[in-house]
């Protein structure tokens, strides 16, 4: 066994090239803990890649669909998932000890918030506590979830080498932020250039040409701490970009400006604006959540943080202002919320995808309920949702739904919709997201 000098980058030890080695052979056996939107397609693109790969999640409904060859995950059909389980290279279990037999393992479970608005982390301990139990020397193991910097280092790392194993010498540890952008048919998650941070430049080195034979770009970072921010940055970014086009369109709502208009004429300059669109507000497990993350973090290292708080406080309050201008519709067309018929069309936070976490169809369906609406909705893509304890089944947008309904909401802009037939059908449409752009009638309004 090689002496191993900490961080030297010469130094290469025999569980690192016994790793090493497999890795080129596509030997190395990969596993993912957690088969989300995020698990299930870094799964498959590592078995796409040549590797055997294990799927391991707690949830016993989603590994069952996957040994039936059923996919949950809109952005994967059927016939991809049974291709790679068909060829052996991927399958799927409840069972966590598998991680003993695994070469490289990718942790890629929730990282919601709690009540409190503070990480809950315990998707994320509960992953490593399971990893250390079985950790045995020359194994890898990637941090994918999102999370505040220095997760990987203060929570993790101690965790693993909790039984006296060391890291960069016995075995590896890297931090690598996933970036896939579901119902996106342009880049799935090989497209992605991949950032990889290490604990140790050796434990970088493996992750990368772990990803690397994978993925179509790897984008190395000197530490797990840099590659967590990166992710943070990108998604504070947006957080707070839709925070600021959130409350130009409540001023030009005010000033009678059309902010669909705006945007696409500041959107016409070639350099230095990227446009960003409202909308009845912030959805997903990623942008309303992450920044959250990173302003917790830095007020417990002393830094109070401004924008990330507005931009929350604001990107929060749309739900509210949809319904409140909802209201003000039907008020001036002589009718009361209370008793009206309201039809929401679309209930996942954004177009095309299935995903209707933290949706904010679901907080203006509660306001709308809570103001004394008969609530309807249709969604291609969600057939029930369950709001405070109630069951709420989809119906079609079919003419007689859309005639029925005092009004017409669009919160989520799904291709599928006939946007012409809605705005034929229903007396009055409120779009919140200029799905009918370029349309013009009489009862339609946008945000
Ligand atoms: N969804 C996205 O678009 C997206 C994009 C980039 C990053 N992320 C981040 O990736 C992470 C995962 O997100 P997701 O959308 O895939 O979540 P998800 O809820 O769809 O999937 C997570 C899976 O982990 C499983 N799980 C939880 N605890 C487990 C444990 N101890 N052992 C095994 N399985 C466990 C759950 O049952 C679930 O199936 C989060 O940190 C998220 O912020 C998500």
């Amino acid at each position: 066994m090689s002496t191993i000098i900490e961080n030297d980058v010469t130094v290469k030890t025999d569980a690192f090239l016994a790793l090493e080695t497999k890795i080129k052979a596509r030997t190395a056996r990969f596993g993912v803990i957690g088969l989300g939107y995020v698990g299930l397609p870094l799964g498959l693109t590592l078995s796409e890649a040549g590797f055997t790969v294990t799927g391991i999640d707690i949830d016993t409904y989603r590994v069952d669909s996957i040994v039936a060859g059923r996919s949950y995950i809109t952005d994967i059909t059927d016939a991809e998932l049974q291709k790679s389980i068909s060829g052996k290279r991927f399958r799927a279990t409840t069972d966590l000890t598998e991680i003993r037999n695994l070469d490289a393992v990718s942790i890629c479970v929730p990282t919601p918030l709690r009540k409190t608005k503070d990480p809950d982390m315990s998707y994320v301990i509960s992953a490593a506590d399971a990893i250390a139990k079985v950790l045995r020397p020359g194994q890898l193991i990637i941090l994918e979830s999102t999370t505040y910097p220095g997760t990987t280092e203060e929570l993790i790392l101690p965790t693993l080498e909790a039984n006296g194993l060391r890291v960069g010498q016995d075995f590896f540890l890297a931090y690598s932020p996933e970036r896939v952008d579901p119902g996106n048919g342009k880049y799935a998650t090989r497209d992605i250039p991949k950032v990889v941070g290490g604990t140790t430049p050796r434990c970088a080195e493996l992750a990368a040409m772990l990803y690397g034979a994978a993925m179509k770009e790897i984008v190395p970072v000197s530490s797990t701490r840099v590659a967590e921010m990166v992710k943070l940055l990108e998604n504070t970014f947006r957080s707070v970009n839709i925070a600021l086009v959130n409350e130009i369109a409540l001023m030009c709502s005010h000033m009678k400006i059309d902010v669909w208009e705006v945007i696409k004429g500041a959107a016409s300059k070639p350099f230095g604006f990227m446009p960003f669109y409202p909308g009845p507000g912030l959805g997903g497990h990623c942008i309303p959540i992450d920044p959250l993350y990173l302003e917790w973090k830095s007020k417990i290292d002393g830094f109070e943080s401004r924008f990330i708080g507005l931009a929350d406080k604001v990107n929060s309050g749309m739900p509210r202002f949809v319904v409140t201008r909802a209201m003000e519709l039907l008020n001036e067309r002589g009718k009361a919320m209370r008793g009206s018929r309201v039809h929401v069309l679309g209930v996942t936070y954004k177009k095309d995808i299935s995903d209707s976490r933290e949706s904010p169809a679901l907080e203006v369906i509660k306001l709308l309920s809570a103001l004394g609406a008969e609530v309807t909705y249709s969604d291609p893509y969600v057939p029930s949702l369950r709001i405070e304890g109630r069951n709420i089944d989809a119906v079609q947008p079919c003419r007689e739904v859309l005639a029925a309904c005092d009004l017409a909401m669009i919160i989520t802009n799904h291709t599928a919709f006939d946007y012409s037939e809605i705005i034929r059908n229903a007396p009055l449409v409120f779009d919140t997201r200029n799905a009918t752009d370029g349309a013009r009638a009489r009862n339609l309004v946008r945000l």
